[in-house]
């Protein structure tokens, strides 16, 4: 369990995934994700089982105070042992939202990932209908680096998904990780 300030992430274990599934099928997630379709029970077990398999793609639970206050999830994507980068996601639950720790979250998570797991680029990719998302990353300190124009169908239409980094150097220079 790594702790930051008042919130910290643990493994995800067999308890949580019934809440992560429920959160995962809320309209508010499910379609600002790649793939919209609603996750079944057994869906859910097969996924805990994967990620609890994998070092390189796996899931963490993101609790307040509390290790059994679960207020999210961040994800491990794409570990690239040989270049030194990954993928990044997160989602903050519903109830939790506008309160700040999702900024907490992206500043617990850098300093680990690059403090810790020697990890020298940080990618996200986020639809550009997701407007939040995009406006809480930058503010985080990704940039965007680039897109794959008209790769998500959503709302009845093609939109870019927008492509965001952060290296090791920009992550040093922001104000809060020093
Ligand atoms: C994106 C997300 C992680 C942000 O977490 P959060 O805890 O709500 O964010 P914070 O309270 O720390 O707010 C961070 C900043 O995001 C922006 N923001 C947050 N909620 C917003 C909203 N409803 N509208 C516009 N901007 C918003 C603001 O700039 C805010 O900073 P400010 O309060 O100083 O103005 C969260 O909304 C989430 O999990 N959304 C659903 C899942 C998702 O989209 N995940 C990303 C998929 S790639």
């Amino acid at each position: 369990m790594i702790r930051f300030e008042n919130i910290g992430f643990r493994s995800v274990e067999k308890q949580d995934i019934e809440i992560i599934r429920k959160e995962h099928n809320d309209e508010s997630v499910l379609l600002m994700l790649r793939d919209p379709r609603i996750i079944t029970e057994l869906q859910q077990l097969q996924w805990w089982e994967s990620i609890s398999k994998s070092r390189n793609n796996t899931v963490f639970c993101i609790f307040h105070e509390n290790p059994e206050n679960v207020i999210g999830v961040w994800k491990l994507q794409d570990l690239d042992d040989t270049n030194r980068c990954t993928e990044m996601g997160m989602d903050i639950f519903k109830n939790f939202r506008g309160q700040g720790f999702g900024m907490k979250s992206f500043r617990m998570i850098f300093k680990y990932i690059f403090e810790n797991l020697n990890v020298h680029t940080i990618y996200a990719k986020v639809g550009a209908y997701n407007e939040t998302s995009l406006i809480a990353a930058q503010k985080a300190g990704y940039k965007i680096s680039g897109k794959i124009p008209e790769s998500l169908f959503r709302k009845g239409k093609y939109w870019d998904n927008v492509l965001l980094s952060i290296t090791f150097d920009e992550y040093r220079k922001l104000p809060e990780s020093n």
